[in-house]
């Protein structure tokens, strides 16, 4: 299409480039033309954080971003976490602790825990609720999540 602008985009070590729209979030980027689904849409009040990523490390609502600023960034999806028979502490938290009910806030949730436990590897309970403030679970009551990421931070 006329208007559309490259973009180069490393995203989970893999360098990405495509043509896009100047209005396509990232969220939309991620999930359509890359086909990683991990990266959930469950607003569009950019509220429920499902949609959370890394942006150079920091955790982003990807829904709250065009495509083309993070032009020359390194995202990591949930895709880009953990790999095979080998999980992530924090995925092991989430498993181990039965951080998740139906698992649509769960990708947001374990980037969120991510980027707060690189920024602080030993959260109070308050400061690991302040973390996640941004991701909205329907379903657990936040206590299990909570104890995921302490989980994770007690493994280092
Ligand atoms: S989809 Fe809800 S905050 Fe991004
Ligand atoms: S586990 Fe269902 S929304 Fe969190």
């Amino acid at each position: 299409m006329a208007n559309e602008t490259p973009v180069s985009i490393k995203v989970n070590g893999k360098e990405e480039q495509r043509d896009v729209e100047p209005r396509l979030l990232l969220a939309h980027f991620l999930r359509e033309d890359l086909g990683l689904t991990g990266t959930h849409i469950g607003c569009d009040t950019t509220q429920c954080g499902a949609c959370t990523v890394l942006i150079d490390g920091k955790s982003v609502k990807a829904c709250t971003v065009f495509a083309v600023q993070a032009d020359g960034s390194e995202v990591t999806t949930i895709e880009g976490v953990g790999a095979e028979g080998e999980l992530h502490p924090v995925q092991e938290g989430f498993w181990e602790e039965h951080g998740l009910q139906c698992g649509y806030c769960t990708p947001g949730m374990i980037m969120s825990g991510i980027h707060l436990l690189n920024e602080n590897k030993n959260p109070s309970e308050q400061e690991i609720r302040e973390g996640i403030s941004g991701n909205f679970c329907r379903c657990t009551g936040y206590q299990h999540i909570v104890n995921a990421i302490q989980y994770a931070a007690k493994k280092g």
